[in-house]
């Protein structure tokens, strides 16, 4: 594969070779010298049409990591605020002899657009409510770590299903490892085609929890929803935000995940967030792993 677009088109072996290398990449940076050779050479841009904390710093350590040269582009600081188009501002950046490229961009497709006009690998690090493949990647990783092989597990996403990238390529990637999916939400934020994908649908939070190995946390994504259709904060929190009396209630313990930003206080308290059952900052950790297993492996295919 020269790209990773999306968890579509990864097979469950991609997936698994991943894990493996991600594996090893994860031994390599808990050693005093983190730092190996495999992508001397090689020109990484990341380039960021949209907000991020976690996954620009996770592909700029994983890059450094992996001995790529790296350039940050910012497209709030960029000459796209001056009118440049996305493909003109990527061949800009490839004439002066990039190799990769990972982007995050608004327009979901942005990233098969691209891919049909320039001859860089690239990675998705997020396209609109599309995909977010290697998000999905690390939380898998981390679900395996925690929980060993997920054919069989239980695996609930709960919030905003309806715009979230990471919902549909976690879907994505879980059913290709076996687990079963559930989603959970009002349902004004889950869209009716979802039943198609094969998940369950849950609207009563008290049920999912009680059915799910791992819960998988989402925000709600206000910057992409009419707020006129949406309840209000506090009426979601109520009804849908995850907190410690709901889980005192399961005579189990579940894992806790959630991708981030977190929002305290209204799809997950603190002491929740925070609590021995959550996995947040490992998920976090693993993604450097998770991405510098993405970058080598298609680097070793240019
Ligand atoms: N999980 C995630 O994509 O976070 P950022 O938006 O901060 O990159």
């Amino acid at each position: 594969t020269k790209h990773l677009l999306g968890i579509k088109y990864l097979t469950p072996e991609d997936i698994q070779l991943i894990f493996t290398t991600a594996d090893d990449f994860k031994e390599v940076i808990n050693r005093p010298v983190k730092k190996v050779p495999s992508l001397r050479d090689i020109t990484v841009a990341n380039l960021f049409f949209e907000n991020s904390t976690r996954t620009r710093i996770s592909f700029e350590l994983a890059e450094k990591r992996l001995s790529a040269d790296v350039v940050n582009f910012s497209a709030s600081s960029s000459s796209v605020k001056k009118g440049e188009t996305l493909l003109d501002t990527v061949n800009n950046i490839l004439s002066m002899k990039v190799d990769m490229v990972v982007m995050r961009h608004p327009a979901p497709g942005a990233h098969h657009f691209l891919s049909q006009h320039i001859d860089a690998n690239i990675i998705n690090a997020g396209d609109g409510t599309h995909e977010h493949p290697t998000q999905a990647l690390l939380d898998a990783f981390s679900m395996r770590e925690k929980l060993g092989d997920l054919a069989g597990k239980k695996i609930a996403i709960f919030g905003d299903i309806l715009h979230s990238r990471v919902a549909l390529s976690n879907i994505f990637c879980l059913q290709k490892l076996g687990a079963e999916v559930m989603v959970c939400g009002p349902p004004t934020l889950i869209p009716k085609h979802i039943q198609s994908l094969g998940v369950i649908v849950e609207h009563n939070v008290r049920e999912a929890l009680k059915w799910c190995d791992v819960a998988n946390i989402l925000r709600i994504q206000l910057e992409r929803q009419d707020l006129k259709y949406f309840p209000s904060l506090r009426e979601y929190s109520q009804y849908f935000g995850i907190n410690r009396k709901l889980l005192d209630e399961l005579d189990k313990q579940i894992v806790i995940m959630h991708p981030g930003p977190i929002n305290r206080g209204v799809e997950i308290t603190s002491d929740v967030a925070d609590s021995e059952h959550s996995i947040i900052l490992q998920q976090v950790e693993n993604g450097v792993a998770v991405r510098m297993a993405v970058l080598y492996l298609l680097a070793a295919g240019r």
